[in-house]
């Protein structure tokens, strides 16, 4: 009989179906999660453990990896990893992996999602018609705004910003992005500043990296410079807009509307967008399709298992 390798489980893998029961089966799982004193559990359980399996939620602290002294690799399920001390694993010589394309049609489908939901006041519409607001004469509803044709602005053009610029050729959009630098590889202009893309844009996506770096770069200056008929999206994460000066603005007119997948204290969603009918609001499913947390949960299996045979993961972060 063969002995399963022994991995510890920073945080349940609950977005994938059957995700934590299959790897129990193929593997010998030490939950972390559900020991209430957390890294100290570490100090009886940890020895020898050279794998660490998370996700972008749970992440992994300098202070657990220094609990499991034997640790070579930390696999994560999501393509964000800011939660993850990735110096700490560096400077350690621990491998980190993630799951990076697999869910980057998803993601951006769901930002076009927003960005006509916002628009056309889609959830709006639907409240109205669950509450039986729907006489039959025009003019009771609300107009929203056009998508087709508008100016559309990307913050952050990697893999999912680029893949959400491309799905504006269907819709006659003219695409301008801001990046930390100009890509020589991509067809679109580039702004110098958020601030200036944000002033050209019709609809400003957010599509970022998370982490001290752009906190709070998507700031009231920005927000005011989108301006009154301007929508946001964000499907990065939340506190790269600064959240309190987004909630003002769209309060006093000076931003006209949002699609907000994340926001800057999940699951937290500040009381008073609730109550605002031009923002969209969804609880961080991003990548919440059957496929792609199939083919993100296939990716972590993946990562572990050429861990275990070749000692390197298929998938290591930059
Ligand atoms: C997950 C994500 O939906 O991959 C990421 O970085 O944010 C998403 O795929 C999220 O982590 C679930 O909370």
């Amino acid at each position: 009989m063969t002995t399963k390798p022994r991995v510890i489980q920073i945080g349940p893998l609950s977005g994938s179906p059957n995700a934590n029961e299959r790897l129990q089966a193929e593997y010998d799982v030490f939950e972390l999660w559900k020991h209430p004193d957390g890294v100290k559990a570490l100090a009886q359980h940890g020895k020898g453990v050279r794998v660490a399996v998370t996700t972008a939620n749970a992440g992994c602290t300098a202070e657990i990896m220094d609990a499991l002294p034997d640790l070579q690799a930390i696999c994560s399920w999501g393509v964000g990893y800011e939660t993850i001390d990735v110096e700490a694993a560096r400077k350690r010589g621990v491998l980190v992996s993630n799951t990076p394309d697999v869910l980057t049609d998803c993601v951006a489908d769901l930002a076009w999602g927003l960005m006509i939901a916002s628009a056309r006041r889609i959830a709006q519409g639907d409240r109205f018609v669950r509450e039986g607001g729907w006489g039959q004469v025009h003019g009771s509803f609300p107009l929203g705004v056009r998508v087709s044709g508008k100016k559309l602005g990307i913050l952050g053009m990697g893999r999912i910003g680029l893949a959400i610029a491309e799905r504006g050729k269907g819709f006659d959009m003219q695409v301008r992005y801001h990046n930390r630098r100009r890509r020589d590889d991509c067809p679109y202009d580039y702004a110098a500043t958020l601030t200036e893309l944000a002033g050209w844009s019709d609809f400003l996506v957010v599509a970022t990296v998370g982490g001290p770096s752009t906190r709070h770069l998507v700031s009231r200056e920005a927000l005011e410079a989108l301006g009154p008929k301007g929508i946001i999206v964000n499907i990065s994460r939340g506190p790269v807009i600064d959240e309190a000066a987004m909630v003002q603005a769209l309060a006093d007119g000076k931003l006209g509307g949002a699609g907000l997948d994340v926001f800057e204290h999940e699951p937290k969603v500040p009381d008073a967008l609730k109550s605002m009918d031009n923002v969209v609001l969804l609880p961080h499913v991003g990548s919440a399709t059957f496929e792609t947390r199939q083919a993100m949960l296939d990716m972590v299996f993946e990562n572990l298992s050429d861990f275990f045979a070749t000692g390197k993961v298929r998938t290591p972060v930059a």
